[in-house]
């Protein structure tokens, strides 16, 4: 699978978030950050402003559901639009329902794991998932250092989607730069997550595609 770079607006300037994601119109999909300020220690944005975005932009929006109660809410920003909406498997009480509600929706089902959710115990859903989301910091802030730590789990998975056929897209986020990126891909990871590394670049469409080279290599 070609390589993917998704900017977080999480470190974009908010007021001004309209001309912040016009700024990144080479980027293959837009990340959009719901925290609760319960599943992490940080609170957001939510529902109105991703349907907000959705009529600003035409790149596809990403939305990482860092919340509570998945369960309840993903299935609406589906609704809403959203190109790909992912759920932590540390917060989803039904799984299988949620994945599938987010399916018939129209968008991509994902599914998040936390730096130390191991991923064996998930293959069996992969059949379910379109994409799978590796966090390389602890889910919350932006800015946060990579943890090498989870490289490991990248190639596992890696091999478990590949052994299951190989259509599930594996994601970062968190730390993700020129200095790290290439590891992530070394690993096996196809779509990335960039928050400092593009926002805090003074050209960021640069950015996202020198990062995007730096991947392909
Ligand atoms: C962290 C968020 C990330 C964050 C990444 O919980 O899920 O998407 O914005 O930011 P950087 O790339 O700065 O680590
Ligand atoms: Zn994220």
């Amino acid at each position: 699978m070609a390589v993917q770079i998704s900017p977080s607006i999480l470190s974009a300037d908010f007021a001004r978030l309209a001309e912040e994601v016009a700024a990144v119109g080479n980027a293959d999909w837009l990340h959009v950050d719901v925290m609760d300020n319960h599943f992490v220690p940080n609170l957001t944005l939510g529902l109105p402003v991703v349907e907000s975005l959705l009529k600003a932009t035409d790149t596809p929006i990403d939305c990482h559901l860092m919340i509570e109660d998945p369960d309840r809410w993903a299935p609406a920003y589906a609704e809403a639009g959203a190109g790909s909406v992912t759920i932590h498997a540390e917060a989803v009480k039904a799984p299988v329902r949620t994945l599938r509600q987010i399916r018939s929706a129209g968008a991509r089902s994902g599914f998040a794991l936390n730096p130390a959710t191991p991923v064996e115990p998930y293959e069996d859903l992969l059949g379910e998932i379109d994409m799978l989301l590796l966090m390389t910091v602890e889910p919350g802030f932006g800015g946060q250092p990579f943890l090498d730590v989870v490289l490991p789990k990248v190639r596992r998975a890696r091999s478990l989607i590949a052994a299951h056929g190989g259509q599930v897209w594996l994601q970062v986020d968190g730390g993700v730069s020129a200095s790290t990126i290439e590891r992530c891909a070394e690993a096996g990871a196809d779509v990335f997550v960039a928050g400092n590394a593009v926002y805090g670049a003074d050209d960021p469409a640069r950015a996202v595609d020198h990062l995007r080279a730096l991947a392909e290599k």
